[in-house]
């Protein structure tokens, strides 16, 4: 890399760095609530999010001992629960191993739930500031241009090389120059139409020189999202809808979600009938629905039926919910969206 290039950087990032919520301290549980929430939602997003849980939870403990379906409820939206589910697991953890304060070593670090190598990185240099690398998305893109480095960023080996090359340039301040390398890609090094005349390292970097911006950083063809053709069910009694526990572990693990079936298997009114001994009838269809999933996609056909009584099986476990009580429960958004199709028929 250029030997100018931290420097420059820093000097960037000091002119234009954005105001964001979580640069304001460096407390670590700031940081680490915020680096969990970035991990797979757009900065803009995670702002309003953000400052909720942190009104609400102002330190670990209190999140440690929190209510866990009201955490799921203020994380409605942001998708990816199983996220919520280990931001939990993670806090109570530093708060009952670590008396409430993130250790500060890497290997501790990385035993936590949650903190896999980038976000481990990212905490203990900007709450911190030890030199320890954080390559994401952002990195990987300013790093490739800026050498032209053509190793596939989709393999694990990848990252390795990476972190290595970002150690070696790691300057003082290192939180400071963890979050301007991200901000760089973020805001002038951007996937698209990246504006290189504004660039404070574009001197220096090789696939600007070449004019072969476009062509890094080089990632191999992800594979398709699977096509899941599905049946939703709002199954009502006494104007009370139907949910039911998801499992523990696969998609929208312990969520609590409509009852839902994939028609190349099953129908719903088996499935009613067989795991919840109910009866369905007045079975219609009302419309249809889909939601991307990072490895799926669910096209929906959405029905409501009346159920016979109100079952209430041991497993799955199930509650019966009035339109008020759903909107006090997190209701992932695949099924937001069907129950918005009954609420608008
Ligand atoms: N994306 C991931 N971490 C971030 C941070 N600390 N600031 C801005 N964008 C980010």
């Amino acid at each position: 890399m250029n030997p100018l290039f931290s420097e420059r950087l820093l000097i960037w990032y000091d002119k234009n760095a954005r105001q964001l919520p979580w640069r304001e301290s460096k407390d670590a549980y700031r940081v680490w609530l915020s680096e969990i929430m970035l991990q797979q939602t757009q900065v803009t997003t995670v702002i309003d999010y953000f400052k909720r849980f942190v009104d609400r939870y102002p330190t670990v403990g209190d999140l440690a001992s929190a209510d866990e379906e009201e955490v799921y409820k203020l994380w409605e939206g942001l998708g990816y629960y199983s996220r919520a589910t280990r931001l939990m697991q993670c806090a109570r953890i530093v708060s009952s191993r670590y008396n409430g304060r993130f250790p500060e070593d890497l290997k501790s670090m990385l035993a936590l739930p949650g903190i896999g190598s980038y976000t481990a990185g990212a905490l203990l240099s900007i709450a911190y500031d030890m030199k320890v690398p954080a390559v994401d998305g952002n990195v990987f893109r300013v790093v490739a241009r800026q050498l032209c480095n053509g190793s596939d960023i989709g393999k694990t080996s990848t990252r390795k090389e990476y972190e290595s090359i970002v150690e070696a340039i790691i300057p003082e301040r290192a939180g400071d120059f963890t979050q301007a390398l991200m901000e760089l890609g973020a805001t002038v090094c951007s996937p698209v139409s990246p504006k290189c005349t504004a660039c404070p390292v574009s001197e220096g970097c090789l696939a600007y020189e070449r004019q072969s911006v476009d062509s890094f950083p080089v990632r191999t063809a992800r594979k398709k999202q699977v096509r899941e053709r599905m049946a939703v069910g709002i199954i009502t009694s006494n104007d009370k809808i139907l949910f039911i526990k998801r499992d523990t572990d696969g998609l929208l693990a312990s969520q609590w979600g409509l009852p839902i079936v994939d028609i190349t298997r099953e129908t719903l009114a088996d499935y009613a009938s067989e795991e919840l001994d109910i009866t369905l009838s007045g079975m219609t269809a009302i419309g249809k629905a889909r939601h991307v999933f990072t490895h799926k996609i669910w096209e929906m056909d959405v029905y409501t039926a009346e159920a016979s009584y109100e079952a209430t099986p041991d497993e799955p476990e199930t509650r019966w919910l009035s339109i008020e009580e759903v909107e006090a429960i997190a209701v992932p958004t695949a099924f937001k969206k069907a129950l918005t199709l009954h609420e608008n028929k």
